[in-house]
């Protein structure tokens, strides 16, 4: 069976991806971020709901902003990155069902009716998408470097003081210094994941 991407291509999303620490000098353009996000926004989503939203912090002011939120382990190369994106969720995503769910304009009332429904929607398609962010990244042919050690109220406070929207985890992008790396973490084998009933 023949795969439908290259050989190469999943190891460039997969296979030989890795989480980078260290980051050469090579800028990432905004049209980079726009590709990105075009790829992004076609990832599936329960009754569409799209409830994920990033902020890319392209500019040493905006990283100062986040520095504060970070943990000690992830400031240098957080401030190193030549972009960091804030992947954040939105729980107040039903109010535009109206666009993303256009033949059923109901679906937006249940969810703002049903906060606990509401939320679990938010964060498991938030974080779905956060999942095809660090792909869709991958694929334009960036590197990521995904990252939960932070404080989410600090980094919510200072950027979206709203109170709707939440940050989830956050991801450095750019180009990684592939010498820099450690050797790879293995993963666990078919038989340990996965049942076949
Ligand atoms: C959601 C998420 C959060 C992570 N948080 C951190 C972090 O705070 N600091 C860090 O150094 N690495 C963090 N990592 C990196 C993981 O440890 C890394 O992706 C994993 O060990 C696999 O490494 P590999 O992609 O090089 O195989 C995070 C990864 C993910 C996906």
């Amino acid at each position: 069976m023949k795969p439908p991407l290259s050989d190469d291509a999943l190891d460039l999303l997969f296979r030989k991806a890795r989480t980078h620490h260290t980051w050469l000098p090579q800028p990432v353009s905004d049209e980079e971020l726009r590709a990105l996000y075009d790829l992004v926004k076609w990832g599936p989503t329960s009754a569409n709901t799209c409830p994920a939203r990033f902020v890319f912090l392209r500019t040493p002011e905006a990283k100062q902003r986040l520095k504060p939120a970070l943990s000690p382990g992830n400031v240098d190369k957080t401030m190193a990155a030549p972009v960091t994106a804030i992947i954040a969720t939105d729980f107040k995503f039903y109010e535009k069902m109206g666009k993303l769910f256009p033949h059923n304009a109901a679906m937006g009332e249940r969810f703002a009716g049903n906060p606990q429904m509401a939320e679990i929607t938010a964060f498991r398609n938030g974080t779905l998408e956060g999942g095809y962010f660090i792909l869709a990244a991958r694929a334009v042919g960036l590197d990521c470097g995904a990252m939960s050690g932070f404080d989410n109220a600090k980094v919510d406070a200072e950027f979206f003081p709203g109170g709707s929207i939440k940050s989830n985890f956050l991801c450095n992008l750019g180009h990684g210094d592939p010498s820099k790396l450690m050797e790879r973490h293995p993963r666990l084998d078919f038989d340990e994941a996965c049942q076949l009933l």
